[in-house]
């Protein structure tokens, strides 16, 4: 009953000339509603100032405030935490149908304004429109995916039966769950978390990054517009030192649902771990971290394909994704060709303004800038450089190095920027074998088109998404369920159809006749 028919929600298509200016219109009524404005805590409800505020700056024009965010005060994040717990009592109960409901109403909503969200987020993290589109589109499916994952988990799951017992299993929630998001997709991120907190009957605190709060708190409005009760969310911002630590080690927090780093992933798992004093559970953990992408192509590929998934998910939002290709793995006798491809058209990319819709923008801040420079210079006693290398303020060009060895920190650390490594394998198999040496496990993309060499690939490519003759980046909620391996976290695969089941405890109830 839960599985309606469904379609992703479709692209813009900014080509056509009336697409593009509704775009661009967005822009100006964001500029005028948005900008220069203060936004507030939602604590029970109630929308509250903190102490003192932050700015979010324009990543594109870092001189730029675009808005203010609230700093919360440890009182308020205990507040926060002791009204979700109250309202966990109501919400835990709530009929399923209403919360599908209340998804189902979002997602008309966004449609609506999707180009609103758009604009929002290329001013406060720097995607460009089709990067922007893409993620937006992506929370319109999660509200469409998450509202029939709440109907199928609700219906429970049959049982071998007994002659005499009336046996039945069901799923129940956990309690307030911590949900705290990058700045790299700052709406559907935080979104598909919450989502599977609120769905499976939780509720929430949600925390989102503080390069990125407004695409994050319109979310939240939207919710409460589509009829979400106020306090199944508590919204709060600030800085790591208030909402970092204390919140992961509150005793009242239940789960942790974390997407970001592999630094700050591990120190979650380890700290949520320790049992506090009055604590009444184990606390549960996802942490859904980094990425050190590879792109293998065989030497029976077709190679203007893989060049273009390439260029694609190495360059695309300016390698800012977990799922960014950052190394490409080609057999030695192709290696030199397929180098020529990606090489020219990366060449061909045009950095700029992502307001104005360029190919390539700025990556996030002048410290993430700064970061990648360090590689890229260290990469050039390594490596050979053949494209790109050179940065200004924070647009860093396009990068391509060659003839990565293995143990380079070019090959083995995620740099999340515009750096590509590419790396010679003997033969399909070495290339394999070289894709799985990285402490990492998230995407990868596999180009071949001998159904030998792709079987092999499916059994032994050691990756949470595998991704054969398309790119490795552009998962879809409810199709492409998404999470990787090994340090790339816990898997617990957002948009797939045992998410919720992170999200709920199992009560089995046997009943004699
Ligand atoms: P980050 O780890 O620096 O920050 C993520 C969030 O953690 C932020 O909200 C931050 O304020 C918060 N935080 C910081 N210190 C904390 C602490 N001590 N306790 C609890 N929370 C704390 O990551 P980022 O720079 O925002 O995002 C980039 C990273 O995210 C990259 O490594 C990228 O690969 C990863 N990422 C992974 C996925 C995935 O699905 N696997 C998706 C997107 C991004
Ligand atoms: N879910 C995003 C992608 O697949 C990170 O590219």
């Amino acid at each position: 009953a839960g599985l309606l028919p469904f379609e992703h929600e479709p692209y813009f298509n900014f080509a056509e000339r009336n697409v593009a200016e509704q775009q661009r219109e967005a822009f100006k009524l964001v500029r005028q509603k948005y900008v220069g404005q203060t936004f507030p805590l939602i604590i029970g409800g109630k929308k509250v100032d903190g102490d003192g505020t932050f700015a979010v700056h324009n990543p594109a024009k870092p001189a730029e405030v675009v808005w203010q965010f609230q700093k919360a005060t440890p009182k308020q994040l205990e507040e926060a935490i002791a009204d979700a717990q109250a309202a966990f009592e109501g919400w835990r109960y709530s009929d399923p149908m209403q919360r599908a409901s209340i998804f189902k109403r979002a997602a008309d909503l966004l449609r609506k304004r999707r180009m609103e969200f758009n604009a929002v987020m290329t001013l406060e993290n720097g995607k460009n429109w089709a990067e922007a589109d893409g993620e937006v589109a992506e929370s319109v499916d999660h509200f469409e995916v998450f509202a029939r994952e709440t109907l199928r988990w609700a219906a429970g799951k049959p049982v071998y039966p007994m002659p005499d017992e009336h046996v039945t299993t069901i799923y129940e929630p956990l309690g307030v769950v911590a949900c705290i998001s990058p700045w790299n997709f700052p709406s559907a991120i935080p979104l598909g978390m919450a989502l599977g907190a609120i769905a499976a009957g939780n509720t929430v605190i949600w925390k989102p990054a503080s390069e990125t709060p407004l695409s994050s708190y319109l979310m939240v409005e939207l919710l409460f517009e589509a009829g979400l009760p106020k306090n199944v969310i508590q919204f709060v911002t600030g800085t790591d030192d208030v909402l970092g630590d204390p919140l992961v080690d509150h005793k009242d927090i239940r789960m942790i649902a974390f997407t970001g780093s592999k630094e700050i992933g591990c120190r979650i798992f380890e700290r949520a771990a320790k049992v506090q004093k009055g604590q009444k559970w184990l606390k549960r953990v996802i942490a859904e971290m980094g990425g050190k992408d590879p792109t293998i192509v065989c030497a029976d590929a077709d190679l203007d394909e893989a060049a273009a998934g390439i260029v694609a998910s190495s360059f695309g939002y300016s390698g800012q994704k977990c799922s960014a290709c950052s190394r490409v793995i080609a057999e030695e006798s192709i290696y030199d060709e397929l180098l020529q491809k990606v090489t020219e058209q990366t060449d061909r990319l045009k950095v700029g303004q992502p307001e104005d819709n360029a190919q390539v923008g700025p990556v996030i801040h002048a410290g993430s800038a700064g970061r990648i420079g360090e590689y890229v210079q260290r990469g050039q006693q390594s490596a050979r450089l053949v494209c790109g290398g050179g940065a200004t303020d924070n647009f860093v060009e396009p990068t391509i190095f060659a003839d990565v060895e293995k143990g380079d920190p070019l090959f083995q650390e995620e740099i999340f920027g515009p750096v590509l490594a590419f790396t010679k394998a003997k033969d399909w198999q070495h290339a394999i074998e070289l894709a799985n040496d990285s402490e990492y496990g998230l995407t990868a993309a596999f180009y071949s088109r001998d159904p030998h060499k792709i079987a092999e690939a499916r059994r032994r490519i050691h990756v949470g998404n595998l991704y054969i003759n398309r790119k490795c980046t552009g998962a879809l909620s409810g199709t492409h369920a998404f999470g990787g391996y090994g340090m790339s976290g816990t898997n617990a695969k957002v948009g797939g159809p045992d998410y919720l089941f992170w999200f709920l405890q199992t009560k089995t109830i046997a009943q004699k006749y």
